[in-house]
C-alpha cells in the first residue's frame, strides 16, 4: 500500500488527513510526552494516526519499542530515498518496512541518528530543500491514509524544523513558564514569520501554546495562568500540564496515560482528550 512510486508527479495535499507538530526549540519541555498522549488520544476518539519522529535523538520511536540496533530504516532513509537527485545514496526501503505497527492502532515512522545528519546530506541539492518532508509526505500520499499525523520535533533550529515547519497545518508549543523557556518559542515564530516570507507553502496555524510543568499548587496559579494568556494574546493558550510523578513514570516504561486506570491517570486522560478535541476544532 505505500510503495514509492518513482517518477510519479507530485501530488499536493491529497486527502483530508492533518498534520500538526509539537515544537520548541528547547529539550526538556515535554514535546514528547505531549506528541505521544496526544496521539494516543486522538485515536481514542477514532482517528487513525501516524506518528512521525523527527528528533535524532529518537526519544518517541523509543515509545514504540524502536531499538536502533535492530530496526535500520526511519524517516532519514525514507525522506533521502523521495529525493531523485539524490540517487547514489538510496536505499531502496519501502515505507511499509520502515512503519512500526502497534495493537493501539497508533503506527510510527521512527527516527534515527542518521537524522542529524540530513542538513548536511541534503545541502548540494537543487530541489527546495526546506519541502523534502512534505513532498515525501505528499508523494506517499499518507493524509489519505491517516487522519492524523503527529510530528515530533526536535531541539534545535534547522533545517530540519523548517522542513517540519512547512509540512504541517497546525503547530503546538509545550513549554515550561519560565523566561528561559519563553525565548526558545520566539526563536521559532521568527522561523514561521521567515515561512512566510518565503511565500511557497500556507503558513502552518498556531494551534496554540502548552504550558507544562505548571506550579498548580502556588497560590497564585490562576493569576499565573492569566499572565501566561497575556504574554500570548493572539493564539489559544491550552489547560497547564502540573508537574505528575505519575506523567514520568508512564513515559519510562513506553506507556500513555490512556494505559492506566488510576484516578490520576484518568484526569490526564480527560485532559488530552481536551486538548485532541480542541485540535480538531481548529483544524
Ligand atoms: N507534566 C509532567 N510531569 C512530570 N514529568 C514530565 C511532565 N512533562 C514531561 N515530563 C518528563 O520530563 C522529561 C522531558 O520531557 P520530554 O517530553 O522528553 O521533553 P522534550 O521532548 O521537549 O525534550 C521526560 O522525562 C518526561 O517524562
Ligand atoms: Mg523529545
Amino acid at each position: 500500500m505505500f510503495n514509492f512510486r518513482k517518477n510519479e508527479k507530485i501530488p499536493t495535499q491529497q486527502g483530508e488527513g492533518k498534520v500538526i507538530a509539537f515544537m520548541n526549540q528547547k529539550g526538556g519541555v515535554g514535546k514528547t510526552t505531549m506528541a505521544y498522549n496526544t496521539a494516543r488520544a486522538l485515536s481514542e476518539k477514532g482517528h487513525k494516526v501516524l506518528c512521525l519522529d523527527m528528533d535524532p535523538q529518537f526519544n518517541f520511536s523509543s515509545l514504540f519499542g524502536y531499538d536502533s540496533e535492530t530496526h535500520t530504516h526511519n524517516i532519514f532513509h525514507l525522506m533521502i530515498n523521495s529525493i531523485r537527485e539524490l540517487k547514489s545514496l538510496h536505499t531502496g526501503i519501502l515505507l511499509s518496512e520502515a512503519i512500526i505497527k502497534t495493537d493501539t492502532g497508533v503506527d510510527l515512522i521512527p527516527s534515527g541518528q542518521e537524522l542529524s545528519g540530513f542538513e548536511l546530506t541534503v545541502a548540494g541539492i537543487n530541489s527546495p530543500r526546506q519541502l523534502v518532508l512534505k513532498k515525501f509526505i505528499d508523494k506517499n500520499r499518507l493524509r489519505e491514509y491517516y487522519d492524523y499525523i503527529v510530528i515530533d520535533g526536535p531541539p534545535t533550529l534547522g533545517l530540519l524544523v523548517v522542513n517540519i515547519l512547512c509540512a504541517v497545518d497546525g503547530v503546538l508549543f509545550p513549554f515550561i513558564p519560565d523566561s528561559f523557556s519563553e525565548q526558545g518559542l520566539k526563536n521559532i515564530q521568527e522561523v514561521l514569520l521567515d515561512i512566510e516570507d518565503m511565500g511557497i507553502v500556507q503558513t502552518p496555524k498556531n494551534l496554540g501554546y502548552i504550558p507544562n510543568l505548571f506550579e498548580t499548587r502556588r497560590k497564585q496559579a490562576n493569576e499565573d495562568f492569566k499572565n501566561i494568556q497575556n504574554t500570548f494574546p493572539d493564539a489559544h493558550v491550552f489547560q497547564p500540564f502540573a508537574n505528575k510523578a505519575n506523567f514520568a513514570k508512564s513515559m519510562s516504561c513506553g506507556k500513555s496515560v490512556f494505559d492506566f486506570q488510576a484516578k490520576d491517570y484518568k484526569e490526564l486522560q480527560t485532559q488530552f482528550l481536551k486538548m485532541a478535541t480542541e485540535i480538531e476544532e481548529q483544524l
